[in-house]
């Protein structure tokens, strides 16, 4: 019977065969331990000289680090590893023997890695990572379709820039001028107005020089946009939309999450509501912990953001930002014309800001008054004021950056593990 490392807990004392790579082994002279990989798991295999032919014995030994295999053998239980069982190999089959391997079990540098990352997908701890995604995605459709949500997919290749001028990658669209998307949220606006509640799920593009743990130059981004509803409404549907992603990781990853060491107690406190607080509490809190450099009217950097994380166990909304460091798009505060109703959503534990949203500006005045304050070219942004023209309503969404929560709830430093083929600053090689 041909099955997966998977599927095996299906066969307990039952013979199968497994095609799979060989992904690290350990041998004395009467026993070999071999670590088997096939994409669904990791797998020990077990070779005992005594029970094999001669010639199996020495392939055994002799396998090397990721050459390809059909093994076959009896499926039992081993309650010491993670997945409760393991093969007792009696025949091993290679399809292709491989010769040095590049990323041996010894350490090797970031750089080195991400130079091989076509490689270092295949190994322990970045497959949990990318199965973990997997289950981000996964959850993000469930929780959307459950909800009433229509997806919708916005364009990529735009003439408008929403979330401001200066990030954009530019290109040739025959003979005009075009961008990449950095962000479909203002396509969504006219979807939300054709079905009410819509979500996008797509690539995004930044040409931003930043250079941390936290930014990409081509990222993920989950954009739902609906239809009558305000700033507190959205918000509620973010606090849900955040908690169920972390309920179906803690679910379904635990395999991964134990691969990846992640603290599991931390996550499994998110529930709603999350906290909030003001952008002008936020300031003054800072400027309590000692935080002496930031004003008023200025946007909160990387250490900001973490001191008032730490503050919290939960993600933290930080709502009711100035209006002068946001986009053009945001509703005035009704209480406090110089803030707009927002919020960013920040994750616990130093990840920093993993959802941006907003009600948006209803009022087709005030949007022409704002489109040009921001010195935007108003014949691009003609199709959005057309949203205002015909029927407007009140309408509020966000944006969720999925390699950020991904690289939270898996615990990872550094977003560029949680992508499979990571565009940084200096890289767009493999
Ligand atoms: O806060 P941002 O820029 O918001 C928007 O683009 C809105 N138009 C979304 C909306 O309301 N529909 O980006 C949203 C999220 C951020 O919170 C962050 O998680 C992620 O996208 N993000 C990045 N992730 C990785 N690398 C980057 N350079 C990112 N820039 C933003
Ligand atoms: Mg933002």
């Amino acid at each position: 019977m041909k099955t997966t490392i998977k599927e095996a807990k299906n066969y307990l004392n039952q013979e199968v065969t497994i095609g799979g790579w060989l992904h690290n082994k350990r041998s004395s002279g009467k026993i070999a331990f071999l670590q088997l990989r096939d994409g669904t798991g990791f797998m020990q295999g077990v070779v005992v000289k005594a029970e094999v032919s001669e010639d199996t014995f020495q392939l055994a030994k002799n396998i090397t680090q990721e050459s390809s295999l059909f093994v076959t053998g009896e499926i039992t239980e081993d309650t010491r590893s993670d997945l409760g069982y393991e093969m007792q190999v009696k025949s091993i089959e290679v399809i292709d023997e491989a010769h040095d391997y590049p990323i041996t079990p010894k350490n090797h540098g970031t750089e080195f890695l991400m130079d091989h990352r076509h490689l270092w997908l295949r190994s322990k701890k970045q497959h949990a990572v990318m199965k973990i995604r997997n289950e981000i995605i996964r959850a993000t459709y469930e929780f959307f379709n459950d909800n009433g949500f229509t997806k919708i997919d916005p364009p990529i290749l735009t003439a408008s820039a929403p979330e401001g001028t200066s990030e954009l990658f530019h290109t040739k669209y025959f003979d005009e001028d075009a961008f990449l998307s950095q962000s479909g949220q203002l396509y969504m606006e006219a979807a939300a107005m054709a079905h009410g509640k819509v979500f996008s799920f797509g690539p995004t593009f930044r040409a931003e020089k930043s250079k941390t743990r936290r930014h990409l130059i081509e990222f993920w981004m989950i954009e739902p946009e609906m239809a009558f509803y305000n700033h507190a409404d959205s918000l509620e549907v973010q606090e849900q939309y955040v908690t169920h992603l972390v309920q179906s990781v803690l679910k379904n990853c635990k395999i991964e999450l134990k691969t990846l060491e992640r603290d599991t107690e931390k996550l499994a406190k998110v529930a709603t509501p999350f906290p909030r607080i003001t952008y002008d509490d936020a300031v003054t809190f800072l400027k309590e912990e000692g935080f002496d450099d930031i004003e008023w009217g200025e946007d909160f950097g990387a250490p900001h953001e973490t001191a008032i994380a730490n503050h919290y166990d939960l993600p933290v909304f930080i709502t009711d930002y100035p209006t002068k460091i946001k986009p053009f798009y945001m509703q005035p505060n009704p209480d406090n014309e110089d803030t707009v109703l927002c919020a960013d959503l920040i994750a616990p534990e130093g990840y920093g800001e993993i959802i941006g949203g907003s009600e948006r500006i209803n009022d087709l005045a005030l949007m022409e008054q704002r489109i040009n304050e921001h010195e935007l070219d108003a014949e691009s942004y003609s199709y959005y004021l057309d949203l205002r023209k015909y029927g407007s309503v009140p309408h509020s969404g966000f944006g969720l950056g999925l390699e950020r929560a991904v690289a939270w709830i898996s615990g990872v430093e550094h977003v560029r593990e949680t992508s499979p083929f990571p565009r940084l600053l200096n890289r767009l090689y493999p």
